[in-house]
């Protein structure tokens, strides 16, 4: 977590700065601050807020104007990891200098594991701290080298032999105020080639209104920018060749757009989202084709584990339940971080699909390691080209949603599980597990798909109101669903616990009663996606138990359901074939989460202690 920026080149460094990390906030919002090298003098002036970015951005708006003729600078947007959100722990972090200003600045993203021994070491040489965060070691680290009088990029590659643990930093000098110097290990960084200045960033998203030209930085590499070259070298002062990649996202792809909140925003992309990640893979009569993947012969692969964390954890069910449905390919689903840690095992039949919208989630990244470790063929699905996983894995399904900016995913989720669903029928054709009529009847099912998710947020409009009163006064949520649909109940659990900051559980309908049916009362609303057939019949007696006990329903069923009988409210999802029906029953689960969180009055986009992309254990 947390976000990096950097820029050097023309007088406009504060607005590149403050735009980067404007659209880098995702990542984290305890505090921001940037550091910049003063025209004329060349010192090192420091701003600082706790709170989300506004806050810097008020502050320095009182700033006169040579404040903004700056030209290089770094800065940083905070998730607290080590040390509360305070101004003392914000980052940059500073380190040498006089009372005039300090010699060095740093901004990181990661942890560092042995920051508590390095903190004793400078502090038995003299060197105060000022924060409870890891970082400031490295600006200690730094400072003494520039003291010396090393350059910055070799004060740097000294500094980050002396770290252990995750890093993408990026760090800045009195004495070489035209350069700014940064480095990656297991952390994101990425550098923005423009004409006459350059940029860096954790993320593309963050530079999307400058350049589309990125170059990415591998671990243990240490790239040097100026406005008018870009270097990279290894930590041993070895120059690297790297080739430059393009990215297709538009800046507009990160406004409001006339929206109040971007995960609105993002709800309503939803039919655009999967009609770009359906393109060219699913043709008129429903045939899918991802030979883009360059999987191979197939027919090796005995068996199937997916890997991944929160969201994408579910979109992973799913996709368990349409591979195992029509390929007939025993799938094991594993959160991440207690896969990496399970001594798996395998072999180079087992195909690892890694789920990651972000692309640089910790633990899944690792679980990839680890499945690496015993020789299975990695595909990757995600939705950020140049991302961490893309250069992991053997290859890369990429879901098209462009950049999601509310911290709950949406459009993500729904292209990630047609994406799967892909998946799941190239694998069924290459098998011959199901017949090519069946295979096409779900092709062109998932075809249409974008023209039924369109008619559900028209079906719903205006109704989800009234599902919002039935959480007048609740206390916690419980959502239930069968088979397919019981992923999407924890993927709606999630997303009101998420915003809303409501306990609710997912759980399968059917075993409700060993356990959460203690839970039901007038407090405790039942959310009941319900499908068709017997798994809906299930369904709806165990709501009725429920009910029973004085549960008040919301059920999120087909148009035309007679759920009315049992339920409150019903929430009308359109027809569609039963496999495929979680993309649209997911809809109403998005809208009713966010509608409950802002009847609560809440910031639906940056919820409370969350981050968008974790990229800590
Ligand atoms: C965080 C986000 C979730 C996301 C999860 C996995 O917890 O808040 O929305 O599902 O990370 O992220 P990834 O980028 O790997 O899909």
């Amino acid at each position: 977590m947390c976000g990096i920026v950097g820029y050097v080149g023309k007088e406009r460094c504060v607005e590149v700065l403050l735009d980067g990390l404007k659209n880098l906030e995702y990542r984290g919002y305890d505090s921001a601050g940037i550091a910049l090298a003063l025209p004329d003098t060349g010192r090192i002036e420091t701003a600082k807020e706790v709170g989300p970015l506004a806050n810097l951005t008020d502050v320095i708006g009182r700033r006169d104007e040579d404040f903004f003729k700056v030209r290089s600078g770094v800065g940083h947007t905070r998730w607290a990891t080590h040390g509360r959100p305070s101004e003392a722990n914000a980052h940059p972090h500073t380190g040498g200098g006089d009372p005039l200003g300090p010699e060095v600045a740093v901004v990181h993203n990661g942890i560092i594991e042995n920051h508590a021994e390095l903190r004793e070491e400078l502090k038995g040489r003299g060197f105060e701290f000022r924060s409870e965060t890891d970082t400031e070691v490295i600006a200690h680290l730094l400072a003494e080298k520039v003291a010396d009088g090393e350059p910055l990029t070799e004060a740097l590659a000294g500094t980050l032999k002396r770290l252990e643990g995750s890093f993408a930093v990026a760090a800045m000098s009195v004495h070489e105020p035209e350069t700014i110097v940064a480095a990656r290990h297991q952390s994101p960084l990425v550098v923005g080639l423009g004409e006459g200045e350059n940029f860096l960033a954790s993320a593309v998203q963050a530079l999307l209104g400058n350049t589309r030209r990125f170059l990415f930085v591998e671990n243990g590499e240490i790239v040097v920018l100026t406005d008018s070259s870009v270097e990279i070298q290894t930590l041993y002062g070895q120059p690297v060749e790297r080739e430059t990649f393009e990215v297709d996202w538009s800046a507009e792809a990160i406004e409001l757009g006339g929206y109040e909140d971007f995960m609105l925003k993002e709800i309503h992309e939803q039919p655009a989202a999967l009609q770009a990640t359906l393109a060219g893979r699913l043709d008129a009569d429903g045939v899918v084709d991802l030979s883009e993947l360059e999987l191979g012969d197939l027919s090796g692969i005995e068996r199937i584990v997916v890997v991944a964390c929160g969201t994408a954890y579910h979109a992973g069910l799913l996709g368990k339940y349409a591979i195992e449905r029509l390929a007939r390919l025993p799938v094991e689903v594993a959160v991440a971080s207690e896969y990496r840690y399970a001594d798996p095992f395998g072999d180079e039949r087992t195909l690892v699909v890694a789920i990651s919208q972000s692309g640089e989630t910790t633990d899944t990244l690792a679980a990839v390691e680890a499945a690496r470790g015993f020789g299975a063929r990695v595909l990757a699905v995600t939705n950020t080209q140049g991302s961490l996983i893309t250069r992991d894995a053997d290859t890369v399904l990429l879901t098209k949603a462009g950049p999601e900016v509310g911290v709950a995913a949406t459009k993500t989720f729904l292209t990630q599980v047609a994406a799967l669903y892909l998946l799941a029928l190239e694998l069924a054709g290459s098998r011959d597990s199901r017949s090519s009529e069946e295979l096409a009847e779900i092709g062109l099912g998932l075809r249409r798909s974008p023209e039924k998710v369109e008619e559900v947020l028209g079906l719903l409009e205006g109704r989800v109101g009234e599902a919002v009163e039935v959480f007048a006064g609740a206390r916690c949520a419980l959502f239930l669903g069968r088979g397919h649909l019981y992923p999407a109940a924890l993927e709606g659990a999630l997303k009101l616990k998420e915003i809303s900051y409501l306990p609710a559980e997912g759980y399968p309908a059917g075993e409700m009663k060993h356990g959460p049916i203690a839970l039901v009362d007038e407090q405790c609303p039942v959310v009941a996606v319900l499908g068709e057939g017997i798994l809906r019949e299930k369904t709806l007696s165990n709501v009725e138990e429920t009910v029973a006990r004085g549960a008040r329903v919301i059920a999120i069923a087909r148009e035309g359901d007679q759920a009315g009988r049992v339920a409150r409210v019903v929430l009308p999802v359109p027809e569609m074939p039963e496999l495929l029906s979680p993309l649209v029953s997911t809809v109403p689960l998005q809208l009713l989460a966010y509608h409950v969180a802002k009847a609560r009055g809440l910031n639906v986009d940056k919820p409370r202690n969350l981050a968008k992309s974790v990229t800590v254990e």
